[in-house]
């Protein structure tokens, strides 16, 4: 099968997925979201695999949700078609996911790396929920996935300021599990993912059943309450404004309305 926007193979008896947008730092749109499904759909067919891992470039994890493709969309047509509901489905995935982060994981990127089961850094690692800075916010579980993992404080300072953290203060955080060099990522991902694939499928994956639902109770309702927000937000003058700036390169004037 050929992927446009992914790199997909077998280690093994891990499935990876790279995600493959050097142009765009690897910048989620909707093709990657198809795609991931499809991938993670063929992982979870497959006997063999036992685990998933999910990796980006060097320079970048993914630098969010690709703005270039949300900057025309109107309220109205978002709010119909649920828009970006889809990643439900990425973050339910059954057989075990780690994402080995290295270089920029922000907004939607950084929301990706929350859905998967923990999160490998390498000393390189950013992560941020930068989307107040374009007049929205997060829109794939960040307001609801940072705030259990790294707590109130933390939660509200990275998504009210929209700064960088980086991978020691993420570990600190409990954001990630494990800081590598960067050169040693993959390999120590793999070796993880390698590791929980030996292991019993059912105790595995039941194990994994269980440690979310200690992050599910209310989360349906956190989620649901943040993108009819995050989808309002593009009924303002500051989400135009905020895109419009980002793409032409310019600093946002926001009007406050
Ligand atoms: C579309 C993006 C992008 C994005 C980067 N690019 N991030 N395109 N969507 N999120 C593109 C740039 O436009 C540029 O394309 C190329 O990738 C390289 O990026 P540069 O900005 O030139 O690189 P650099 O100067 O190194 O800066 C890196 C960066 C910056 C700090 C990561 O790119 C950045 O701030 N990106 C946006 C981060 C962000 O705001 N993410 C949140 C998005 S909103 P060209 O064609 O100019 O070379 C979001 C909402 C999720 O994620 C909620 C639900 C959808």
């Amino acid at each position: 099968m050929a992927y446009e926007t992914l790199i997909v193979e077998t280690r093994g008896n891990v499935g990876l997925v790279t995600l493959n947008r050097p142009q765009a730092l690897n910048a989620l749109n909707s093709t990657v979201l198809k795609e991931l499904k499809e991938a993670y759909a063929a992982f979870h067919a497959d006997e063999t695999v036992g685990a998933i891992v999910l990796t980006g470039s060097e320079r970048a994890f993914a630098a969010g949700a690709d703005i270039k493709e949300m900057q025309p969309l109107e309220f109205a047509d978002i709010y119909k078609s649920d828009f970006i509901s889809g990643w439900d489905e990425v973050a339910k995935a059954r057989k075990p996911v780690i994402a080995a982060v290295s270089g920029f994981a922000l907004g939607g990127g950084c929301e990706l790396a929350m859905m998967c089961d923990f999160i490998i850094a390498s000393e390189t690692a950013k992560f941020g929920q930068p989307e107040i800075t374009l007049g929205v916010i997060p829109g794939m579980g960040g307001s609801q996935r940072l705030t259990r993992a790294v707590g109130k404080a933390k939660a509200m300072d990275l998504i009210l300021t929209g700064r960088m953290m980086d991978a020691a203060e993420a570990e600190r955080s409990g954001l990630v599990s494990r800081v590598v060099a960067p050169e040693r990522l993959l390999d120590e991902a793999l070796a993880a993912a390698e590791k929980i694939a030996s292991l019993s499928r059912p105790s595995v994956m039941m194990a994994k059943e269980a440690v979310s639902r200690a992050f599910e109770t209310t989360l349906e309702e956190g989620l649901r309450f943040e993108r009819r927000l995050f989808h309002s937000l593009f009924a303002t003058d500051d989400q135009k404004e905020g895109m419009a700036a980002f793409v032409e390169k310019r600093k946002p004037a926001f009007t406050h309305r």
